[in-house]
């Protein structure tokens, strides 16, 4: 068994002085999709930022690759191979789709690494590479989280995490975008992915979890956790 590529273990942090994660632990490892489920509120996005940086934890550690970056800068975070795409598909509106995915390589100075992570992302996201010279804002929104996705994977991180990739798409464009983190999962990324969208997500999830007012709730295969009466009753609408 392969020691996890990320591990968050009982962490506790919130805002101001009120804590929302209480002692939460959550890992994956390399090859996995790990999708994290729960209500509104349940703090899924903050354990997220608390495992990029952009909240300290006061309490707990997050481990990537081994190594302790427990409170180290997003950036910093970011050039270990650690992406993340935050939550309401944010892009630079005014800027070509093009220029949105070199803003993604601010961190990386080579730019022959730059070329072949553009091909890379345009193998993945085919429309993107057409509409490279179009303006972010002007696209669906489903084609900006293929955006936003895409300017993530610029610096080639080993684990991305993504924050609601699907939250507010039409019906066509979740489908795709399920089906592109698959594709991601095939071409050798790490996701661990929070979803509103919970039945699909634990449908392509190796593991999952599940997290309700700031705690650690269930946790199991992603299948498992499918089939759990308990799972379906209160998070999968029966
Ligand atoms: N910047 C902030 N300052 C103060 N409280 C915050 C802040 N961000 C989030 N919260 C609070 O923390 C709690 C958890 O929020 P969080 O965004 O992590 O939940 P979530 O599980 O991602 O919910 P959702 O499914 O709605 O995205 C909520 O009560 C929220 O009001
Ligand atoms: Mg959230």
């Amino acid at each position: 068994m392969n020691a996890p590529l990320l591990v968050a273990h009982t962490i506790t942090a919130g805002y101001g002085r009120m804590d929302i994660l209480h002692e939460v632990s959550l890992d994956v490892s390399a090859g996995e999709i790990v999708s994290i489920i729960g209500p509104n509120g349940a703090g899924k996005s903050t354990a997220f930022k608390a495992m990029i940086g952009l909240l300290r934890p006061r309490t707990g550690r997050v481990l990537f690759n081994g190594q302790d970056i427990t409170g180290l800068r997003p950036d910093l975070v970011l050039r270990r191979g650690l992406a993340y795409v935050p939550q309401g598909r944010i892009v630079f509106p005014q800027m070509t789709v093009l220029e949105n995915l070199e803003m993604g390589a601010y961190t990386v100075r080579d730019a022959r690494r730059i070329a072949d992570a553009l091909e890379a992302v345009y193998a993945l996201f085919p429309i993107l590479s057409e509409r490279r010279r179009q303006r972010a804002g002007t696209m669906s929104g489903g084609e900006q989280q293929m955006v936003a996705i895409a300017r993530a994977l610029m610096t080639r991180p080993t684990l991305i995490l993504l924050d609601e990739p699907s939250l507010g798409l039409s019906p066509k464009f979740v489908t795709l975008i399920f089906d592109k983190l698959v594709e991601m999962k095939r071409a050798g990324y790490t996701l661990m992915v929070v979803e509103q969208n919970a039945a699909r997500a634990l449908a392509i999830a190796d593991r999952g979890y599940v997290l309700e007012l700031g705690r650690n709730r269930f946790e199991g295969s992603g299948a498992a956790l499918l089939a759990d009466p308990e799972v379906k009753r209160l998070y999968l609408g029966g």
